[in-house]
C-alpha cells in the first residue's frame, strides 16, 4: 500500500496502461483483461489487474493533468516496480491534417511546465518516447488499418486555455495535439530507466471547433488499448 495506491505487493504488473478516466480502466479491465480484479479504489481512481494473452497487465486511472498522473506514476514505478507504462487518453487537434478520431502516438511531448520542472533550473528537459513501444506501436496501429500521426505533442496545464497565442505557435511549430499527461510520464520514465508512450485519440479539434460524439469515442477507445497492449508485448 501507498499514500494513494491501496493495491498489496505484487497486485500491480510492470506493464501499467494509464487512461485518464478511472471508469474507462474499469470498462478497458473488463474488456480487454482475462481475470481482471479491482487493486485500487483509493479515491475513487481505480486500478485493475488482469492478463492479456498470458501477460500481466494493470490498467489504472492517472486523473487529469501532469500533478496527479505524477502522484500515481512515482508510486506505480517507486513503490511498485512498474517498468512499461503506456497513457490512452484523448487530445485536441492542432494540425488541418489530424482529423478528429484520428490516432496521435506522441513522440516528443512539449511542455510549458511539468510537476517536475524544478529540477531542471534553466534547462528544457526533451520528454520523449520510448523508441521500441512507438514502433510497435505504429505497426500496431497500421495492422488495424489505421494511419496515426507521429510527432510532437504539446502537455498543457489547463483544458480553458486564455493563452490562444501559444496554441498558435504549436501549430505553427508542427505541434499535432494538445492534452494534459505525457510530458511528465515521458519525464518520470526517463528519470527512473523506464518505458513510456501515449497513444492518443483526437476527440476535439482547436482549429475546427469539431468533437467526438460520446458514441464514437467508446469504440476508438478500445482501438487504443488494444493498440497499448500490442505495443507493449511485442516483440522488439
Ligand atoms: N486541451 C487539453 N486537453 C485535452 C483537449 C484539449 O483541447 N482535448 C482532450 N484533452
Amino acid at each position: 500500500m501507498t499514500v494513494h495506491i491501496g493495491a498489496a505487493p505484487g497486485e500491480i504488473a510492470e506493464t501499467v496502461l494509464m487512461p485518464g478516466d478511472p471508469y474507462r480502466a474499469k470498462w478497458a479491465a473488463e474488456t480487454f483483461l482475462e481475470d481482471a480484479k479491482l487493486v485500487n479504489e483509493v479515491r475513487g481512481m481505480l486500478g485493475f489487474t488482469g492478463t492479456w494473452k498470458g501477460n500481466k497487465v494493470t490498467i489504472h486511472g492517472s486523473g487529469m493533468g501532469m500533478p496527479s498522473l505524477s502522484i500515481y506514476v512515482n508510486e506505480l514505478i517507486k513503490d511498485y516496480g512498474a517498468k512499461t507504462l503506456i497513457r490512452i487518453g484523448s487530445c485536441g487537434g492542432m494540425q488541418q491534417a489530424v482529423k478528429v478520431r484520428d490516432i496521435i502516438i506522441a513522440m516528443t511531448a512539449s511542455t510549458v511546465s511539468t510537476p517536475s520542472r524544478g529540477i531542471f533550473r534553466e534547462l528544457n528537459f526533451a520528454p520523449s518516447a520510448d523508441w521500441s513501444l512507438l514502433r510497435a506501436a505504429v505497426r500496431a496501429a497500421e495492422g488495424k488499418g489505421a494511419t496515426p500521426h507521429v510527432g510532437g505533442i504539446y502537455s498543457s496545464d489547463v483544458f480553458y486555455d486564455e493563452r490562444p497565442d501559444l496554441n498558435e505557435q504549436m501549430t505553427r511549430h508542427g505541434i499535432l495535439g494538445v492534452e494534459m499527461e505525457a510530458a511528465e510520464l515521458y519525464t518520470l520514465a526517463a528519470r527512473y530507466g523506464c518505458r513510456a508512450l501515449a497513444v492518443l485519440t483526437v476527440s476535439d479539434h482547436l482549429l475546427t471547433g469539431e468533437a467526438l460524439p460520446s458514441e464514437d469515442r467508446e469504440r476508438t477507445f478500445g482501438d487504443m488499448v488494444e493498440i497499448a497492449l500490442e505495443a507493449a508485448f511485442a516483440e522488439s
